[in-house]
């Protein structure tokens, strides 16, 4: 067997029903800047799954633009986000967010997440006004940075906390396929739309080529949203390649088929890892797995897997991540736990 990454879920180019719409639609002329025809179906698709909330959808190239999008469209300049301090915007996003000039308010990561008291911890401490940035914003990530989940319940208990206290949401999709393909997920596209003023839809990492589909309920944002857009580069004049790749990933499920494909691949190699006598510092409910495993080993593994090690857990033995795929084939899981077991034995 050839090597095999498990560095992410976009390391290959993208799922052959979306080439093949690319190819078919190749001659036909489009009107530019979004309004071709393939993004207004996708729009619609997308639309179909949020019942009477009827947001804007707009597509965009990446993740990172998403978030500077959102988050510099909604808040005024003394205005701060708050994040877990494992957030992707917080942690990868080469400071993308504070470059807009936006205070980024960390709060300690519950299993990855946000929790209303962690909200109402850093609001407490962040209160000094006007000497302090202005908590207007929570960001959260579902699935979040490792791997894990959102229940309707807790949504819902950030949602009414960030009412209360005038806070916008923004519900960070990069992986939401993965969510809310999960076996645990209780949540839906309509839930997230009720419950956030915006969210986005990642469509990278579940089979796209590229491509981000940003929804928005807030109703002052939607007004004007375009004219950031346009302003930060983000309008593509063949705006058409990101809504064609939509409309395929949501014309018959395909989006949801693909994420529930990664996360049975990662169920299959988190309990064969476990099997193996390995602990995990999250619990896989997606698809990213984080299992602490022997330093000799991962240089043994690494012989034949790409993956990251994500961090020292003691002085002998590190997290690494392991992501799987709608590429991923029953045959790499199979034979990296093969790897397991030969080094161990
Ligand atoms: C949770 C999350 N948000 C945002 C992003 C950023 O996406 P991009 O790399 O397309 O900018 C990623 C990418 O890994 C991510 O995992």
């Amino acid at each position: 067997m050839t090597r095999h990454s498990f560095l992410d879920d976009y390391s290959e180019g993208a799922h052959p029903d979306i080439l093949e719409a690319l190819l078919v639609t190749n001659m036909v002329q489009q009107t530019a800047y979004g309004d071709d025809i393939y993004s207004q179906e996708a729009r619609g698709l997308i639309r179909q799954h949020m019942g009477d909330v009827d947001p804007d959808v707009w597509f965009v190239s990446s993740g990172t633009l998403a978030n500077i999008l959102i988050i510099s469209a909604a808040l005024r300049s003394h205005e701060a986000v708050i994040a877990p301090a494992s957030g992707h915007i917080v942690v990868r996003e080469t400071g993308a967010i504070e470059a807009t000039g936006h205070k980024i308010i960390t709060v300690p990561p519950v299993g990855g997440k946000l929790t209303p008291e962690s909200i109402d911890a850093a609001l407490k401490a962040n209160a000094h006004f006007p000497h302090m940035a202005k908590p207007r914003l929570v960001y959260l990530s579902n699935a979040t940075e490792v791997g894990t989940l959102y229940t309707k319940a807790e949504l819902r208990a950030i949602s009414r906390l960030c009412k209360e206290r005038g806070l916008l949401l923004l519900l960070d999709g990069a992986r939401l396929g993965a969510a809310l393909s999960a076996t645990r997920n209780d949540l839906t596209l309509k839930d997230i739309a009720e419950l956030t003023d915006f969210f986005w839809i990642g469509g990278t990492k579940v089979g796209a080529l590229l491509g981000e589909a940003i929804v928005i309920s807030n109703q002052e944002l939607r007004e004007e949203f375009r004219f950031h857009i346009k302003q930060r580069g983000a309008l593509l004049a063949k705006g058409r390649v990101l809504g064609l790749q939509f409309r395929e990933l949501f014309r018959e499920g395909l989006y949801f088929d693909l994420a529930r494909h990664a996360n049975d691949m990662a169920m299959r190699l988190s309990s064969k890892i476990s099997n193996a006598g390995y602990r995990f510092v999250a619990e896989t409910e997606t698809n990213q797995l984080f299992p602490i495993l022997p330093n000799t080993l991962i240089e043994k593994i690494k012989a034949d897997f790409d993956f990251y090690v994500w961090e020292a857990h003691d002085e002998s033995s590190s997290v690494v991540r392991l992501v799987t795929s709608w590429a991923t084939e029953e045959a790499h899981v199979d034979a990296f736990a093969a790897k397991l077991e030969e080094f161990a034995s």
